[in-house]
């Protein structure tokens, strides 16, 4: 993999599975120094940063078959697990965790190295209205518990089934308000957040004006279909967010980008 932009000619070898305990690869380290929070674990704003992280097709398309595990590569996985081992909350969609059968966060998929200071891996935090988990019966039970967001409509049923298996939090009546979500995350100490999707939910963090950073994959891949983009927003000027561009790295055809919430 090598750095193409800001032209540094800097070169890093592809560690695509993450390991847990002993010292970081070299490769690794100078990963995690390309996507360290320019600022801080905060944002102006006095809430965490939140970085999306997502892949798409060089057309534009959020998913291959339906899921997006398709899309990706070694290097791309590489950089997820590194930004998996920087946060502190993995924020979801429950269409994605449904659709790419999410489990907890394994200390295999994480780097140990990267969390001095934090629990051994960061918890996933679903929004759900529905809270229906049964095609990912994994994410129940888990240590970290999952976390779900929910609403005070949601069924009562499945709010009872959750009790002692994961840790039920309500931010909104109908729908979870993606504001007090955060907020949420925040009075519970999680100071960064990834959000990986997916492209309904982002584009609800997009229009409340809370993405500060956006990582994108774009594989080399024509995916035509119908399928929609990485972000999903119901209003276009809303979701408007200006961004400058702080990195590109490609290898084999796959550029991995880094983009962060301009000033302007
Ligand atoms: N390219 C990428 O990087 C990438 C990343 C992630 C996902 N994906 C793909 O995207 C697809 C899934 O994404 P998606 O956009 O359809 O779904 P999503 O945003 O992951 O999840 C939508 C679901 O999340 C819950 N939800 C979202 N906002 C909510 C709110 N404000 N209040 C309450 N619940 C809320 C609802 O769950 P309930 O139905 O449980 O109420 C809703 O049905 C899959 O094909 C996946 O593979 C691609």
């Amino acid at each position: 993999m090598r750095q193409i932009f800001p032209v540094t000619g800097q070169e890093l070898e592809v560690v695509p599975r993450a390991g847990v305990g002993g010292p970081l690869p070299q490769p690794i380290r100078q990963l995690a120094a390309l996507y360290g929070n320019e600022a801080g674990t905060t944002t102006a704003a006095g809430r965490p940063w939140l970085r999306a992280n997502m892949i798409s097709s060089a057309d534009g398309a959020s998913a291959l078959s339906g899921r997006s595990g398709g899309l990706g590569g070694p290097a791309d996985r590489m950089v997820f697990t590194v930004l998996r081992s920087l946060a502190d909350v993995i924020l979801v969609g429950a269409g994605t965790v449904r659709a790419e059968h999410y489990g907890p966060v394994a200390p295999g998929g994480v780097w140990a190295g990267l969390r001095t200071g934090k629990p051994l891996t960061p918890p996933i935090a679903v929004v759900s209205n529905s809270l229906d988990l049964d095609e990912c019966p994994r994410l129940l039970d888990s240590s970290p518990p999952t976390i779900m967001i929910t609403t005070d409509s949601a069924p009562q049923d499945r709010v009872a089934a959750l009790d002692g298996r994961a840790r039920v939090i309500r931010a909104g009546h109908d729908q979870v308000d993606v504001g007090q979500a955060v907020t949420a995350l925040a009075d519970l100490g999680y100071r960064q957040i990834v959000a990986e999707g997916g492209p309904h939910l982002l584009g609800q963090l997009a229009d409340a004006g809370l993405v500060d950073e956006l990582c994108l994959t774009i594989s080399p891949v024509l995916a035509g279909g119908t399928v929609g983009r990485v972000v999903a927003s119901s209003d276009e000027k809303a979701a408007a967010t200006p961004l400058r561009l702080a990195h590109v790295l490609a290898d084999n055809g796959f550029l991995m980008t880094r983009y962060v919430r301009s000033a302007d």
